[in-house]
């Protein structure tokens, strides 16, 4: 094993559109601070000492332009490369994942659209696979009360079905950290069934991990590493990055 192999590889799936956050760029591309969610991902990674190469799923017609965006940044000499993504994020991570070094022992996956995790959680999510585990996922515990409903197709009012326990819930956040051999044999598993009209897409990798009977455990997330989905959460993510900007001159 050459020394790289020995830091984890990061697969960052950034091909979506944001149709939830509204119409405009790519969501990765969208900025905060000045800065596009994707570069502020990207160096979340690359501050990690754990994180020696980060792989970007980019929008597949949006491949030169995401590389020369990298380029045009600093990103603290990490080795950075750009592949095409593709229809789902399930699809962008395997793309991601299939520019890894088989020699790779740990791979992170970090959504683009989670600007502002501390690389406390990306430490941590990396050392929890170094400690033995094959699948970690970093969690927070949830404020809402959440209930299961019955969707109705037409919008009206959903009856409930029940109410889980709150103290039993974790709302989960990226980076998620693999074995890459583990993450590698549930995607192509997965796959494999895709195209026998299996089962629908995960929205997270740990899912996959999941589905085909493998562990998963959970470590602390933190609260700045949300997701920016909706305008909302840019408006938050604008605050805290310029609450960073001010007591650390981040
Ligand atoms: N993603 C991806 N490829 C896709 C879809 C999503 O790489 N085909 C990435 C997004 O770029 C994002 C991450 O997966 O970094 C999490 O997805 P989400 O927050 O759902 O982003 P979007 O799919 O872009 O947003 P929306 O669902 O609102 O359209
Ligand atoms: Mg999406």
């Amino acid at each position: 094993m050459n020394a790289t192999a020995q830091l984890a590889a990061a697969v960052v799936p950034a091909a979506g559109r944001g149709e939830r956050l509204g119409p405009g760029a790519p969501k990765a591309l969208r900025e905060l601070g000045g800065v596009p969610l994707l570069v502020h991902a990207v160096r979340a990674l690359a501050r990690s000492r754990a994180v020696g190469l980060v792989v970007v799923a980019a929008p597949a017609d949006g491949v030169p332009e995401v590389v020369a965006l990298l380029d045009s940044h600093g990103l603290d000499g990490k080795d950075v490369r750009v592949v095409a993504g593709g229809a789902t994020r399930q699809e962008s991570v395997r793309l991601g994942l299939a520019a890894i070094p088989a020699d790779t022992a740990v791979v992170l996956v970090h959504d683009a659209a989670r600007p502002l995790v501390p690389v406390e959680v990306v430490d941590a999510v990396a050392a929890a696979v170094r400690a033995g585990a094959e699948a970690v996922v970093p969690a927070v515990p949830l404020a809402d009360t959440v209930k299961r409903v019955e969707p109705q197709p037409a919008g009206g009012p959903e009856p409930v079905l029940d109410t889980p326990d709150r103290a039993s819930l974790r709302a989960v956040q990226t980076p998620q950290g693999f074995l890459r051999a583990t993450l590698h044999e549930v995607h192509e598993k997965a796959l494999a069934e895709e195209a026998g009209g299996g089962l629908p897409p995960v929205t997270d990798d740990a899912g996959l991990v999941e589905r085909f009977g493998g562990r998963v455990v959970v470590v602390p997330g933190h609260e700045e590493a949300f997701k920016v989905t909706r305008p909302l959460d840019l408006v938050l993510a604008e605050a805290v990055l310029a609450r960073r900007r001010a007591s650390d001159g981040f």
